[in-house]
């Protein structure tokens, strides 16, 4: 069993049957899932974006999806995603700190992303990782909850 990262740059690298999977994964296991359409919409439209795909025998078991933009190196996290069933095992860390080294290499410098104020695995994950807190968002979610902005700069 080996598990690959698997790096996509431009929406038709990622087939439809993928593209399906992690809407599954967004829809079941993220805080504030996308809708199918917003999934569609993300992925082509206009703009950078990369995915980062962890997977062992060509099943899926977690990404990291980021929005770039080059011209203010700069990417912000959209979203990231384990299974359930293969948390706590390094692969959130994996894909993270892969996405920071290729997009370091397309000269990103500045990291951004929110995180709900209790979320406190996704909150030690991004602060092994060196993120800081630099700003609470009140009533950012839907839910009324309140988000912390964290950044870091490579
Ligand atoms: C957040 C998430 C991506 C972490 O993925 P993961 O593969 O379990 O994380 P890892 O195993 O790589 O662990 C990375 C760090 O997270 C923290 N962490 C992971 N599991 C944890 C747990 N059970 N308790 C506390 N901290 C934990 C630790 O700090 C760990 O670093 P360490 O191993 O150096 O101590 C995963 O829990 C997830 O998909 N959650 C649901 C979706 C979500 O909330 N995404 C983030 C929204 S902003």
């Amino acid at each position: 069993m080996t598990q690959k990262y698997k790096v996509i740059l431009r929406a038709e690298d990622l087939n439809a049957s993928a593209l399906f999977i992690l809407f599954e994964m967004d829809r079941d296991h993220f805080p504030t899932p996308w809708s199918k359409e917003a999934w569609y919409k993300v992925f082509f439209s206009v703009g950078q974006r990369l995915l980062l795909i962890a997977e062992e025998d060509d099943v899926i078991l977690g990404f990291a999806l980021f929005d770039i933009t080059s011209a203010d190196s700069f990417a912000h996290l959209l979203k990231i995603v384990v299974g359930p069933n293969v948390r706590g095992v390094g692969i959130g860390k994996n894909l993270l700190s892969a996405s920071i080294m290729v997009l370091k290499e397309r000269n990103i410098k500045s990291f951004f992303l929110e995180v709900e104020e209790h979320n406190s695995h996704a909150i030690n994950l991004y602060e092994s990782l060196g993120f800081k807190i630099i700003h609470q968002k009140k009533q950012f979610y839907s839910s009324g909850t309140t988000a912390l902005i964290m950044t870091l700069n490579v």
